[in-house]
């Protein structure tokens, strides 16, 4: 390899996949981002984390174009502030919504073929990530427990080409053993793609998480590496209001 070929790689890992540059968001007259600023870097687990209600799902949605917006967001250093929803993800920004919207009245298979097409669940990254989904392909997925229904989900987007996947609390509400499974397959994910995760659940974070940045009010108020946070049980309970070591006992 050339010295010029070695700089160029240097470069673009230094890139950040996103940049989002005081951004702002208001509903009628609430002001719920207040030019927030941060990088999600090319590779890993980017965890954005907060309390209820700071604005971590706006913040997405304004990432993508679906929460009205001013400011900056950069992907791959393009600007894409004026693209519509539909080209961003076009250009392969994955979204996994907090309430997982999968079509209860069609199998498996259906939700799959939705975006998949011909392939479905006989694409070889469902047979890798989800064998319990092949399995259950011909099942009504209004059926399904939660866990399984958001691995249906995360399955449907992964059926497309992402260079940057957005997701919403995937372990919400989930049974101990199925966030264990969740983050496992986000953990596999971000070998390859890089995540932009809304997390609340901190030994997930500590599990699968490189980087965080934290809301608070509308605003981030800490940035840095997830083990310097989810290691710090004053900062945790100042920026989260939650205690690590009750959480890591459940
Ligand atoms: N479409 C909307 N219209 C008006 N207000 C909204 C809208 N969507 C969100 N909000 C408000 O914006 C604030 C941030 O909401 P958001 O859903 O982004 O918070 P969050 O950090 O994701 O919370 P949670 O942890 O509960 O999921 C809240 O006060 C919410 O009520
Ligand atoms: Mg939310």
């Amino acid at each position: 390899m050339t010295t010029t070929t070695t700089t160029s790689a240097r470069r673009q890992e230094a890139q950040p996949i996103l940049r989002v540059e005081d951004l702002h968001v208001r509903y009628g007259g609430s002001h719920v981002l207040q030019g927030v600023s941060f990088d999600v870097p090319a590779t890993g687990v980017t965890a954005l984390l907060g309390r209820n209600g700071v604005g971590k799902t706006t913040t997405l949605k304004a990432v993508l174009g679906l929460a009205p917006r001013s400011g900056g967001v950069a992907l791959a250093g393009r600007d894409v502030t004026r693209w519509s929803v539909t080209r961003t993800v076009r250009e392969g920004v994955g979204y996994v919504p907090e309430d997982r919207e999968v079509f209860g009245g069609l199998t498996v298979e259906e939700n799959l073929r939705l975006v998949g097409g011909d392939v479905g669940v006989d694409a070889p990254i469902v047979g890798e990530l989800f064998p319990d989904l092949v399995r259950r392909r011909a099942q009504k997925a209004g059926t399904l427990s939660g866990g399984q229904q958001q691995m249906v989900a995360l399955a449907r987007v992964l059926l497309r080409d992402n260079r940057l996947l957005l997701v919403d609390e995937p372990t919400k509400g989930l049974a101990p053993k199925l966030v264990t499974e969740v983050a496992d397959v986000l953990a596999r994910v971000a070998q390859t793609t890089p995540i932009l995760l809304v997390e609340q659940n901190l030994p997930v974070v500590r599990r699968i998480a490189d980087t965080v940045v934290v809301l608070d009010a509308g605003q981030v108020v800490h940035r840095g590496p997830a083990e310097e946070l989810v290691s710090d049980p004053d900062l945790t309970r100042e920026l989260l209001g939650v205690s690590m070591r009750r959480e890591a006992r459940q």
